[in-house]
């Protein structure tokens, strides 16, 4: 199966969002991947509902928020209405998790569970078959322009083994210091959506590394 490549909007250029927001929808990208971080979850703030604003107004791809946030049941609603095609929450920041993926179900949205990289991917196994999406976060969330974490790629399996072993049929996507040099490893363990950042946003040309990495 041909994976799907989310570019993460975090390594943009904020000065000129919608020229890059521009690039993507004209690109073979798939999805925006949008980072929300409180700064108590992961320690760094990224950007709230202003800048989802603005980001809804011009992309024409779906948008896969991925929200680094304590408490997001306070905020699931609002981030679909603000666009949210998918919303990702974190296994260590929801102690009532399913009630919360039925709640982002509700709003209509696929519902996804990212684990940070100490995570065991079998804490998933008694929701798995409710979800849509698992998120790997191959760096420790919070920054873009990490170093993928190697073991990741061993847990990639291990989750695919998980969800074929279950009655559900979730993807997997994976997240963070995804590169030219790496991704074809992370879509052969069985990534269906990567995302990338940097590697993206930083290369010399968008377009031809967003080429790249869909090869
Ligand atoms: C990290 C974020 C990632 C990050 C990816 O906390 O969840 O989505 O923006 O950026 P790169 O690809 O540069 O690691
Ligand atoms: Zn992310």
């Amino acid at each position: 199966m041909k994976h799907l490549l989310a570019p993460s909007l975090l390594s943009a250029d904020f000065s000129r969002l919608a020229e890059d927001i521009q690039l993507v929808n004209q690109s073979k990208a798939d999805w925006f991947h949008i980072d929300i971080m409180d700064g108590n979850f992961v320690p760094n703030i990224s950007f709230g509902f202003p800048v989802l604003k603005a980001i809804q107004k011009y992309a024409q791809k779906p948008l896969d928020m991925h929200l680094m946030i304590l408490d997001p049941d306070r905020y699931i609603p609002m981030f679909r209405d603000y666009g949210a095609d998918t919303i990702t929450v974190h296994y260590e920041a929801c102690p009532h998790l399913h009630r919360t993926i039925q709640l982002i179900k509700s709003t209509g949205a696929k519902a996804g569970v990212a684990l940070n990289p100490h995570t065991p991917a079998e804490v998933l196994s008694d929701i798995i078959c409710d979800l849509d999406m698992v998120l790997i976060m191959s760096v420790n969330p919070g920054f873009g322009g990490q170093k993928f974490i190697p073991h990741s790629i061993e847990k990639i399996a291990r989750t695919a083994n998980i969800i074929k072993a279950s009655p559900g049929s979730a993807s997997i996507e994976v997240d963070g210091g995804i590169d030219l040099s790496n991704y074809k490893k992370v879509v052969d363990a069985g990534a269906e959506i990567i995302v990338a950042g940097n590697a993206v946003f930083a290369a010399v040309d968008p377009l031809q590394a967003i080429i790249g990495l869909k090869a």
